[in-house]
């Protein structure tokens, strides 16, 4: 089994006070930053770039973990690679050459992620495994912090586990993820856990991560 990573993201953080949030979630022991990018055009709301990055890299040594929900990511992987991310994740559904971008994204370093919306099939994955770092799999449908978990993604989240097999990618699963259904998610198959607003609602950022890494760590074998 792969190590669990809790990744806080900083779509649900108080963006007034966006440095301090940063700082919080590293010591409350989060193991990656979560980072949502939103378009307005691949997904129905707009949220924050590079600049926003760039503000925050310096505050924590954690890996910046990307998602890029826009469309079409080629022209910007550059920019996001010397913003700082350590992953970079894109869309399947957002260009017609995925098989090109993960090229791209891993020719500059970082390691590569696809995202999977929730009517997406895993069969997508399929002719491009050796590409890959890390596979997202939506458990909400993207463009909002806050949503209910699908919970036909568990279902698809073993098939996910299935096909990856002994393979080196991790299986990260992003939306609706709580300390009540981190164990299911867990057992399914994933091993990277996304969390918005169940730890940036919870008063103690510290105690909540515990508690999702508690319930999670609770499964594996
Ligand atoms: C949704 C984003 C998620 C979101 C998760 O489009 O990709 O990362 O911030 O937020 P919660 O945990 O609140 O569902
Ligand atoms: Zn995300």
């Amino acid at each position: 089994m792969r190590p669990l990573l809790i990744a806080p993201s900083i779509l649900a953080a108080d963006f007034a006070r966006l440095g301090e949030e940063v700082r919080a979630i590293d010591e409350a022991g989060a193991d990656l930053i979560h980072i949502d990018v939103m378009d307005g055009h691949f997904v129905p709301n707009i949220s924050f770039g590079t600049p926003v990055m760039y503000g925050v890299r310096g505050l924590t040594k954690k890996p910046f973990d990307v998602h890029l929900m826009i469309a079409p990511a080629d022209p910007y992987l550059e920019s996001f690679a010397r913003a700082g991310a350590d992953i970079i994740t894109v869309h399947a559904e957002a260009g017609p050459h995925l098989d090109r971008t993960l090229q791209a994204i891993r020719a500059m370093g970082k390691k590569a992620g696809v995202s999977l919306n929730p009517a997406t099939p895993p069969s997508v994955l399929k002719h491009v495994l050796d590409r890959l770092d890390l596979i997202l799999v939506m458990s909400v449908n993207p463009g909002f912090g806050g949503q209910s978990f699908i919970p036909a993604m568990l279902e698809k989240i073993a098939e996910i586990r299935g096909i990856v097999g002994g393979r080196n990618i991790d299986i990260e699963v992003d939306g609706g993820v709580s300390q009540h259904n981190a164990g299911d998610i867990v057992r399914a198959g994933a091993n990277v856990l996304v969390a918005g607003s169940a730890i940036f609602k919870a008063k103690d950022y510290a105690a909540e991560i515990k508690a999702i890494r508690a319930a999670a760590t609770s499964v594996m074998a």
